[in-house]
């Protein structure tokens, strides 16, 4: 996830130094989405010259660098167009370089910033490279600006929206994108595919009506599926844009006076709203596949194909919401945020990376190491608290796919103990931040020993992403709830990858692959529907869990994991003692604690294990415990036991604990309100651990 911040002032006199004061604030407000580097283009002091600005870090960094360059901030400007960008890498580590905006060529001719992934980027990039262009940044982006420019030279008398037409037909992915150009002054074009762009407006007089139509192209332009076809043929026919004669043209006459003549106006353009509430309360949101181009005081939206079944009309709304509850959506917390955020991120984990239409999976970042891999004697996985599970909860799938020895080890414990590791070993280093200083003091020792090192991190940039041989980026987006709740699901999901990857070349195993695979392409609905039971939980905590003192959290074989990463959000949120144990292991001492009183979780889903599970369940209440069951929607065994349920949608075993720890977090997120707790910024806690 990253932040796009674009200000277009038309016939409203503007000093530099307004105008990238600006960008600058715009991009503080949206520094939660990514906060690894900075950039801004704005025009120069000449004709077709761009100043662009780009620093590693905070926006506060970028501010400085600014002020060191001494860029003449009294110079006016009656009409500009300026963008910018706050990056959450994906693509290429956070550096100056591979910061947006990116150009399409040393004079800037465009300038795009970039929130998404494109993932169809190599091919354009070999394509363009073909044509003479050569690339200076590791980013997806850059592509973009490139393409842009190549189309542009081939027909420069092109409109900016058919330009933009013609380009966006080409990107597959996610993307929310601006682009601006000397060719086309004081104009941008705003596109929304996947990440969300927000439009705010400020006019000095009252805007006219409170929608904008949308146009359509007339039949037989070229529609987005055609364009992503067409990606697989020849580099020719690939580039050639749309024929402009086919489109549709209208002007929006929102922002026109009474007599026709366009308005002096300001539009803000955002990933959200936190950064355009201060400007102005008017905003229109983009939907998916919009593009908009902001021109004369005017918005044009345009899509790339008739009767796609969205609303013809996009809606000028006023918002009246404090920024601090934009920032968080309709969410009261950002822990919340990220928990409801689940079904979108795993897909951004599997991006580009799983098809399930021909049951493939290619983790990029792997593809050199994998046959290494697969002839390695053992994979340890190292890694500490919620990123420690995940790696518990994919051991059996990592054990049946690759059949090669599994080992898990706390960092912390493992460092203690001085592990042996040797160099036929893979180790591989499970990390939400990539900077936890256990795992990396692990990383070290395992480098010193000649380990091949594999991350799945999710910070691109960080420590742990750069040190190892290679891996995979969990692209879950930032967690800013201490409590880890989507980089744990992400973290399982790219896991599942990596198993798939290893079994890959086992055609016994080809049957199991394809299942995985087709749950995989499933559990992002999946989620949904678990998160449809948020009330109810919540009901449930208040009435089941008010003033207890202790909770069980019983689980068995793939199970254990979630319990325990249940366990561990109730802990570390609700301060609640909760522990987790093994289903099996009741009857070993701990069903003397059972009574009717004491509170206790049990996930208890159809698995190869349900009949050994059922046996603890019988335990349990034959001491007269009372048992609230995660279980699945499905399952007939309870339908008629006196017990709470927690019905879950059934998924292929190994995948079953992916959903089955979205109540727990729910349940952990409900206790802690319940005690009037910050649930984001726990005592004693910090999101990222850098001390041993
Ligand atoms: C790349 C893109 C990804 C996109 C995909 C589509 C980057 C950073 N990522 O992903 O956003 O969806 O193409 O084709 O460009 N690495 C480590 N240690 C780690 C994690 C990663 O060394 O802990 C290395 C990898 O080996 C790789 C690079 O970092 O060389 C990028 O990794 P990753 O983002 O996972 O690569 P792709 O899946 O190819
Ligand atoms: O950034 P990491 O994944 O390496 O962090 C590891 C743990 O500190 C982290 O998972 C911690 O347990 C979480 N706060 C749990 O919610």
């Amino acid at each position: 996830m990253c932040g796009i911040f674009g200000y277009i002032n038309y016939l409203v006199d503007r000093d530099r130094q307004f105008i990238i004061d600006t960008l600058l604030n715009g991009l503080s407000r949206l520094e939660y989405r990514g906060y690894d580097s900075a950039g801004i283009a704005v025009d120069g002091d000449k004709k077709n010259e761009v100043f662009a600005f780009k620093e590693v870090g905070k926006v506060a960094n970028l501010r400085e660098l600014i002020i060191e360059r001494k860029p003449n901030m009294a110079k006016s400007f009656e009409s500009h167009a300026g963008i910018s960008q706050t990056r959450w890498a994906t693509h290429g580590k956070p550096s100056r370089q591979n910061c947006h905006p990116h150009r399409s060529d040393p004079t800037w001719e465009f300038s795009v910033v970039h929130n998404g992934i494109i993932t169809n980027y190599k091919e354009l990039k070999v394509l363009l490279e073909s044509k003479g262009f050569s690339f200076e940044t590791e980013t997806d982006t850059e592509c973009i600006a490139k393409l842009a420019k190549y189309l542009y030279d081939q027909h420069p008398d092109i409109e900016f929206t058919v330009l933009a037409k013609a380009v966006i037909n080409k990107l597959e992915g996610a993307l929310g994108l601006l682009i601006k150009s000397v060719h086309y002054p004081h104009e941008v074009i705003a596109a929304r595919r996947g990440s969300p762009l927000v439009i705010g407006v400020r006019t000095s007089k009252k805007i006219q009506v409170d929608f904008i139509n949308v146009e359509y192209p007339e039949e037989g332009t070229l529609s987005a599926d055609q364009a992503s076809k067409d990606i697989q043929k020849s580099s020719a026919t690939l580039l050639a844009p749309p024929d402009k004669s086919l489109l549709h043209r209208s002007q929006s006459r929102v922002f026109l006076s009474d007599n026709g003549i366009p308005q002096p106006a300001e539009f803000f353009l955002s990933s959200d709203p936190s950064a355009v509430v201060e400007h102005t309360k008017k905003v229109l949101y983009l939907e998916d596949d919009d593009i908009a181009h902001i021109h004369d005081g005017q918005i044009n939206i345009h899509r790339l194909t008739k009767d796609d079944g969205t609303s013809n009309v996009r809606t000028i709304q006023t918002i009246e919401l404090e920024l601090q509850e934009i920032m968080k959506g309709k969410f009261d917390h950002f822990m919340q945020k990220e928990i409801f955020e689940q079904p979108e991120s795993i897909i951004n984990t599997m991006r580009g990376r799983l098809d399930a239409v021909n049951k493939k999976v290619t983790l990029g970042g792997l593809r050199q190491y994998i046959s290494t891999i697969r002839r390695c004697r053992r994979i340890i996985f190292i890694a500490c608290g919620t990123s420690y599970h995940s790696c518990m909860a994919v051991r059996g799938v990592f054990e049946e796919l690759t059949e090669i020895p599994i080992a898990i080890e706390l960092a912390s414990d493992f460092l203690d103990r001085q592990a042996p590791v040797f160099r036929d070993d893979t180790c591989v280093f499970v990390s939400q931040s990539g900077e936890t200083a256990d795992s990396l003091m692990a990383l070290r020792y395992c480098l010193e020993h000649g380990a091949l090192t594999v991350g799945v991190v999710n910070v691109v940039g960080s420590s742990i992403s750069l040190l190892t041989h290679c891996g995979v980026h969990t692209n879950a987006g930032p967690e800013i709830g201490v409590a880890s709740t989507k980089a744990y699901t992400s973290q399982f999901v790219a896991m599942v990858m990596f198993a798939l990857s290893l079994g890959e070349d086992r055609a016994s195993k080809q049957k199991r692959r394809e299942e995985i695979i087709e749950g995989l392409s499933i559990v992002s609905d999946q989620f949904r529907e678990i998160l449809k039971l948020n009330e109810s939980i919540k009901d449930m905590c208040a009435n089941l869990f008010k003033d207890q003192k202790s909770l069980l959290l019983l689980g068995r074989g793939a199970q254990f994991p979630t319990a325990l990463e249940g366990a561990l959000k109730i802990k570390e949120i609700s301060y609640l003692h909760c522990e987790a144990v093994m289903s099996g292991e009741l009857k070993h001492g701990v069903l003397a604690l059972v009574d009717e009183n004491l509170p206790i979780i049990m996930i208890i889903t159809r698995d190869n294990l349900f009949t050994k599970s059922l046996n603890a369940y019988q335990q349990l209440i034959a001491r007269g415990g009372r048992p609230i069951l995660i279980c699945n929607s499905t399952e007939p065994e309870f339908s008629a036991a006196q017990t709470e349920k927690i019905a879950v949608p059934k998924t292929v075993d190994c995948l079953q604990g992916l959903l089955n720890v979205i109540p727990l977090q729910l349940i952990s997120y409900w206790l802690a309100i319940g005690e009037g707790l910050n649930v984001d910024f726990p005592r004693n806690l910090t999101k990222s651990v850098t001390v041993e």
